[in-house]
């Protein structure tokens, strides 16, 4: 087959910005492994986040990103977030995009934690994600791009030079075929479902991770991961999001007997950054007390927040009773594959966009609402650089002998999300991460990094990039001795500004091997 121009793998906002943009001159084909409407993006709630209210200014958002951030932001990504991202969401509305507004048709801006202002756009009150992405798909079936769904990436062909030359993939019923390209995107998201509790679409398992670090590309700040303080808590599991934005609408954390648990942790109160939210949250909930979110201030509750609303009563929740159980649980990866603004990886051919790349724009901690916009701005700036890249000396194909492994010893995938949870998650230490770490080598990850992937499962694959990723999350945040964003261990409780402010934990391949 020859090769197409830009093979895109994944189907979130990143992925549809980057085909559709670089669709109006280059051959795309797109390829997920699920369906087009299962994404993170799809799911989100709250908005996005954009300086264009008349008192709001790109350094004023900028300010906030870099707080919540805790000042370990690539400051060139996060001013072309901030600055670009007004242009983006103009042009957005000029396809057709609405958004929430009043009767003057002016934006109706909702407010979330550590922004210092409103400026979230939102659709349908707490159903953003799902107007964004129909209003894409509408877009996508109208282009030239060729989606092929429940078609999962395998692994990535690489040339003798290192360079990425295309994907293996695996039809749902295991039929292999290779796809060769010019370019190839990665935009398969974070890794929240390696957690036990989680807001991610149970596809975001971090498998465009796992492809690119095997490829050799860089991979850095495993170790931030962001808990989402408020997810939805009903009988000992997480079943989706309630959103920052409900805490914007003035809800109020409190616990059984009715008292505040963040008056006196944040003079931002419910609004403070997620991580502080998220760990006290999480305090009380290891005491064995639950939380509640008490929403009984906000009229009009189902017509505001109706997919959550939804949600609830879907869960027997009586929302009579206006109190919300939630606890914290993973939302979102700011580290990813190392990538440069244009979201060119380490390695030739290989580009990554959206949250499984990192340029570094979040920091530590990502700002409430700057996800969706990161999706939209870069994968704009992806789309028109793939547009211009020249075609590339096509170099032969890599030849590799791979393990035939007969017998490959795998956990249980619950077991995984579990350990986790509890070794990696909202608050950590050396004995933890360590134990997690050496649990995670006892399956032999040299062997897990070479073995011939043609003769495995989905299921089977899906438990290698599991391991790849938890042993990345593992080893990053052992190497971090100091708190700072999503990163907190008790036995290093403070930022230390002067060995880690600028210093990224970073990993290839030759360290697992
Ligand atoms: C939320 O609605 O609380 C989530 C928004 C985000 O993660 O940016």
């Amino acid at each position: 087959m020859d090769p197409v121009d830009v093979l895109i793998i994944g189907s979130g906002i990143a992925a549809m910005q980057t085909a559709l943009t670089a669709s109006k001159t280059k051959h795309v084909i797109l390829i997920t492994k699920s369906e087009l409407r299962e994404s993170n993006s799809y799911l989100a709630q709250g908005g996005i986040a954009c300086a264009i209210a008349n008192d709001d200014k790109p350094e004023l958002h900028k300010i906030d990103t870099v707080c919540a951030g805790r000042h370990y932001n690539n400051r060139l990504a996060v001013d072309k977030l901030v600055n670009e991202g007004p242009v983006v969401m103009q042009e957005l509305m000029h396809t057709g995009m609405e958004f929430d507004c009043n009767e003057h048709g002016v934006p109706l801006l909702g407010l979330e934690g550590a922004h210092s202002q409103r400026r979230i756009l939102h659709r349908q009150g707490d159903a953003t994600g799902k107007h964004l992405m129909e209003h894409y798909l509408k877009r996508l079936a109208k282009s030239s791009v060729h989606v092929m769904e429940h078609t999962a990436a395998i692994e990535l062909i690489l040339g003798e030079d290192d360079s990425c030359m295309g994907a293996k993939t695996m039809s749902k019923q295991g039929k292999i075929s290779s796809i060769y390209a010019n370019a190839v995107v990665l935009a398969t998201g974070g890794c929240g479902s390696l957690f036990r509790f989680t807001s991610n679409s149970p596809t975001v398992s971090g498998d465009g991770i796992a492809l690119a670090f095997k490829a050799g590309a860089r991979i850095r700040d495993m170790e931030f991961i962001q808990f989402h303080p408020t997810l939805l808590y009903i009988k000992g599991k997480t079943v989706g999001l309630v959103s920052e934005a409900v805490r914007g609408e003035g809800a109020e954390l409190v616990t059984e007997s009715g008292k505040r648990i963040m008056n006196d942790v944040h003079r931002q109160k419910e609004l403070a950054p997620r991580h502080i939210v998220a760990q006290t949250i999480y305090s009380y909930l290891k005491n064995g007390e639950q939380v509640y979110l008490d929403i009984s201030m906000i009229s009009d509750f189902k017509k505001k927040f109706p997919t959550i609303a939804a949600l609830c009563e879907n869960n027997g929740l009586d929302l009579t009773k206006a109190r919300i159980p939630i606890a914290p649980g993973n939302h979102f990866l700011m580290g990813g594959i190392e990538v440069d603004e244009w979201g060119k990886t380490s390695v030739q051919g290989l580009y990554a966009v959206g949250e499984v790349a990192c340029t570094g724009v979040h920091g530590a901690n990502r700002l409430a609402s700057n996800s969706l916009l990161e999706g939209l701005v870069f994968g704009k700036s992806l789309g028109k650089h793939l547009i211009e890249a020249p075609k590339r000396v096509w170099p032969a194909e890599k030849k590799q002998t791979k393990r035939v492994v007969t017998q490959l010893a795998l956990p249980n995938l619950t077991e995984l999300q579990a350990n986790i949870m509890n070794d990696a998650g909202i608050v950590r230490n050396q004995a933890n991460l360590s134990r997690l770490l050496s649990w995670l080598e006892s399956f032999d990850l040299e062997a897990l990094l070479d073995v011939d992937v043609t003769k495995l499962s989905l299921r089977e694959l899906d438990k290698i990039h599991a391991i790849i990723v938890s042993w990345l999350i593992a080893y990053s945040a052992l190497e971090r001795t100091e708190s700072r964003g999503g990163h907190f261990r008790t036995d290093y409780p403070l930022e230390n500004n002067e060995n880690w402010r600028e210093e990224s934990v970073v990993l290839d391949h030759h360290l697992a091997i």
